[in-house]
């Protein structure tokens, strides 16, 4: 029977998926919603009745979707992000850091009442309680600021323990405000304990982006002024890091708020996995890279290299991305707005002839490995005069909107539930104990 536009082959007016287990011979009629079959309906699909029926066995769950989400639309093959619905490269061009964190969390783009009440909002919660120094002051001169990040992050978490009322949408609104507002006061006061530096304290006559630069690099002027063109870039570049749907990081931010634990435990888990060189930490490894290849000349034996397996071309590939990933178009482009500012990063000359041979060449066109957003950043980041040390930090400072609006959207879903995957057990069978001495 042929299919019409309201019928599957079947004649069923829900498509389905007609499987048959040659263990059995039986057949099962599994229902087909969004491009998607329940895992749950494997169960049915059993051997014998004492039988615990299939499961679904997907490692790092490149085929497995594990919620249904509004915020980011992602299309891997034709590169396309779209934040709520609006392409990225609009928002970069167009938006501003604030407004987008709105967007994320609130489905909507704010009208002028909503944003001057939210952007007030922000702007009043950047400072951070005193004690939360000593915190800082307590790491070793040379710790990485992400890793006092992710403990700060955590800390704040003791500061508020009405954040725990998570059926309270005030209560959860009032963290959401202090974490976005707080997560570049803790960046910077990283950076200026790993440099000696007294800490410089928010403006609140400053943008967002602004604020951050002040709190970065002031030094003995009575007030800090941003250079205008970095100030931009600074927000471009947080609107580009904004949101990425189910990544690592954001999926450890659903799984520790599935478990009703608080939004800052949340966020300082979701940065510890946003810190792993496969993850955010990726632009500090291409800098790194970029720094050993050393010159034009030596790309083609690094290109090969990477494809003997020696190393990985950090910056480059994508889980979801088959194309090249549309924000590292976006910061190319930011890329010459900043050097006339700064002066030419040397490395962008070698980041090009990488990207240019790596693309014209078979093992990379073959695998759909383009340059991904890390790719071009950190270029940026460092000519801005940020150590590589820093670029997680200002990635994870750009997606803590996103992580905040898939973890209030994963604690409103009905459908979820405290995240606890199966196992395919392996392991041995059941032995009895043996003493030492006999062993
Ligand atoms: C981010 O998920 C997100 O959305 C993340 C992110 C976000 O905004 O949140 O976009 C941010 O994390 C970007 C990615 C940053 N990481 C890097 O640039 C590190 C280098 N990239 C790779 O480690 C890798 O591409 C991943 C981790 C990004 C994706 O890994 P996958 O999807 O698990 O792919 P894979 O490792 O299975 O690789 C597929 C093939 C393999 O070859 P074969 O085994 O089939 O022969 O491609 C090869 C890999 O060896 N490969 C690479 C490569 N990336 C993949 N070979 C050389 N250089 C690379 N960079």
């Amino acid at each position: 029977m042929s299919p019409t536009s309201s019928t599957d082959a079947t004649g069923s007016a829900t498509p389905t998926l007609t499987v048959t287990d040659n263990r059995t011979g039986q057949t099962y009629e599994l229902p087909i919603e969004n491009g998607s079959i329940r895992a749950m309906d494997l169960r049915q699909i059993k051997v014998d009745e004492g039988d615990f029926g299939l499961l679904a066995y997907d490692p790092g769950f490149k085929n497995t979707a594990n919620t249904r989400s509004t915020v980011t639309f992602i299309d891997g093959d034709e590169g396309i992000l779209r934040y709520r619905g609006y392409p990225i490269e609009q928002l970069a061009e167009s938006s501003n850091f604030l407004e987008v964190a709105y967007l994320l969390i609130h489905g909507e783009l704010p009208d002028r009442d909503q944003y001057d009440a939210w952007d007030h909002e922000i702007t009043h919660h950047t400072f951070i309680h005193e004690n939360l120094k000593q915190f800082m002051d307590g790491f070793h001169h040379d710790a990485h600021p992400m890793g006092m990040l992710v403990s700060t992050v955590g800390a704040l978490s003791t500061f508020y323990p009405e954040a725990k009322g998570l059926d309270d949408p005030d209560a959860r609104h009032m963290q959401i405000i202090r974490l976005i507002a707080k997560f570049p006061t803790l960046a910077a006061f990283a950076y200026r304990h790993s440099i000696g530096m007294r800490y410089a304290y928010p403006d609140n006559d400053l943008s967002f982006s602004g604020n951050f630069l002040n709190m970065m690099w002031k030094t003995t002027e009575l007030k800090y002024e941003p250079d205008p063109v970095l100030e931009r870039a600074m927000d471009a570049l947080l609107i580009l890091h904004a949101d990425h749907e189910q990544n690592c990081s954001t999926t450890t931010m659903r799984a520790i708020g599935s478990s009703d634990a608080d939004p800052y435990s949340a966020a300082a888990g979701a940065a510890a996995a946003l810190y792993g060189p496969k993850h955010g930490g990726a632009n500090e490894a291409v800098l790194r890279m970029l720094n050993e290849i050393g010159s034009v000349d030596n790309v083609a034996d690094a290109v090969k290299a990477a494809k003997n397996g020696e190393f990985r071309l950090m910056g480059f590939g994508h889980r979801v991305y088959k194309n090249y990933d549309p924000r590292a178009k976006v910061i190319q482009g930011l890329a010459h707005e900043v050097f006339e500012v700064t002066g030419k990063n040397p490395l962008l000359d070698i980041a090009v002839e990488l990207e240019q041979i790596a693309l014209e060449d078979e093992y990379f066109v073959e695998r759909k490995l383009y340059p991904n957003v890390d790719f071009y950043s950190g270029i940026i980041y460092q000519a801005m005069g940020f150590p590589t040390s820093m670029f997680p930090v200002l990635f994870a400072m750009g997606r803590i909107p996103g992580w905040l609006a898939h973890w209030q959207e994963n604690l409103l879903d009905d459908e979820q539930a405290i995240v606890r995957p199966r196992q395919l057990f392996v392991g041995e069978d059941e032995r009895d104990y043996v003493g030492i001495e006999d062993r």
